[in-house]
């Protein structure tokens, strides 16, 4: 009989250390927003929080450091185990746009 809990994560990633479960063909920004993180880095002019906006590559909101490379969109990011992330784009700016009030 189904039920209605999910079984589990299998697979878990890190973020600023902390371990976060992820689904196998999870994106990154998909498992922090289902472990409710909703924000990963801050605006450089006001400090206001981004995470996930458009979900699907185009914004640049989404930017965080993942496995040690800079300006990564969580929205595309594969959440395969031991993938290693940290909040902030891990560079000073944006590389490509951004909604960056
Ligand atoms: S949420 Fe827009 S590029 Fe990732």
């Amino acid at each position: 009989m189904p039920t209605a809990e999910p079984e589990p994560a299998p697979n878990t990633i890190t973020f600023d250390g902390e371990p976060i479960p992820a689904r196998p063909g999870q994106t990154v920004g998909a498992a922090l927003t289902e472990a409710g993180i909703r924000s990963w880095r801050e605006t450089r002019k006001n400090g206001r929080p981004r995470g996930l906006f458009c979900g699907i590559g185009v914004c640049y909101d989404c930017l965080l450091t993942i496995n040690g490379q800079s300006n990564q969109r969580a929205c595309l990011a594969p959440a395969e185990d031991g993938t290693s992330c940290e909040s902030g784009s891990g560079e000073e700016g944006l590389r490509d746009g951004g909604t960056d009030e």
